[in-house]
């Protein structure tokens, strides 16, 4: 039996929500296929009161994708909240269970770092594709902690033909310590984020399923290949002012633990609003899974064969912390945390 879903859109040309899925009930291929075909369209799937527990919510993720993980973390001693390595903590929590206040520079870093344009994991070697988060907790309504989502294919299409002319093959070096250090200025004076690897994405890249190209600037940017960090900026900060204008832009509300929202990092950008008055009183326990872009440009111009990682959450909290960097097999040293 067919079961029709219902995509409603939340903005002109990106964003629904999809209803009409029985989260108690196995997810059946045809449900699947239609979700797929409303991500490929939408960029952002908002399902409502999904009541799914960690487990399912993995098991519906690993339907769009390879998952990736916080296993290489686990092997460096890192101490994780949740027990699924599939899961990213997106809480203001830490691993103790104790409320995150701003008496954690680093963690604050990370989290403002957050509330800057980006798409997820893009200073990795492969990148993102899906990524889904759950509300599991969410803080009182009212107290903020919504999340801002732009249509990077439309901020694209609407470029001039000379910056599209301009922008063409040009290479984004992508560092999780340059986007920390634009958070963060005064904290992280010291780093030099050129010290640590970079991941070279295009900054333009193609969708494969729609065939529409995505401005893929996020501020994982640091510099772009054959420019200086100055002139690289001086591109790279008007095409995300450009983007982040309000018509390219919705900012969902999360109502309920429970809801879920579905983002296709291949070809929207998303925010995290630093500004909420839940901070340091309330918790909002936010669940994350992540699979990889499994399409063509995953890699970018990155060697598959030498895999780059950099710290994920929970961030370390010593005072300059060292990126995760390495084969996932090879033995990285210690990390205070
Ligand atoms: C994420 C993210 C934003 C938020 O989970 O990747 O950026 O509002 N979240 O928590
Ligand atoms: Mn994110």
């Amino acid at each position: 039996m067919s079961q029709k879903l219902e995509f409603i859109p939340q903005h002109e040309t990106f964003v629904a929500e999809c209803r009409g899925i029985d989260w108690s009930k196995p997810i059946t291929k045809e449900i699947k296929d239609e979700v797929q075909k409303g991500i490929d369209k939408y960029g952002v799937l908002i399902f409502r009161d999904t009541g799914l527990d960690d487990k399912r919510h993995i098991a519906f993720a690993a339907l769009f994708g390879e998952l990736d993980d916080m296993s290489p973390h686990v092997k460096v001693g890192r101490k994780l909240r949740l027990p699924d390595v599939e899961m990213f903590d997106v809480s203001n929590i830490d691993p103790d269970d104790n409320l995150i206040t701003t008496s954690d520079p680093a963690r604050i870093a990370m989290m403002k770092g957050n509330a800057l344009w980006h798409s997820d994991l893009a200073f990795n070697s492969r990148r993102s594709g899906y990524s889904i988060l759950r509300g599991h907790q969410l803080p009182p309504k009212g107290t903020g902690g919504e999340t801002e989502f732009l249509d990077a294919r439309q901020a694209y299409d609407d470029l001039s033909d000379e910056m599209k002319k301009r922008l063409d093959g040009l290479v984004g070096n992508n560092s999780m310590w340059h986007n920390r250090k634009l958070a963060a200025p005064d904290y992280y004076k010291e780093l030099e984020p050129l010290d640590y690897p970079m991941s070279k994405h295009k900054l333009v890249t193609n969708h494969p399923a729609t065939g529409r190209k995505m401005l893929f600037t996020t501020s994982y940017v640091h510099h772009i290949d054959g420019m200086s960090f100055e002139e690289s900026q001086a591109l790279v900060q008007p095409l995300l002012e450009h983007a982040g204008q309000p018509k390219y832009v919705c900012r969902v509300e999360w109502l309920n633990d429970g809801d879920m929202i579905m983002w296709d990092n291949t070809a929207v950008m998303h925010r995290a609003i630093y500004e909420g008055s839940y901070f340091g009183k309330y918790r909002r326990d936010m669940r994350r899974t992540t699979s990889f872009d499994m399409g063509p440009e995953a890699y970018g111009l990155n060697d598959p064969n030498k895999i780059v990682r950099q710290g994920l959450n929970p961030v370390q909290t010593d005072k300059i912390a060292e990126p995760d960097t390495r084969a996932p097999d090879t033995q990285a040293p210690a990390i205070k945390v």
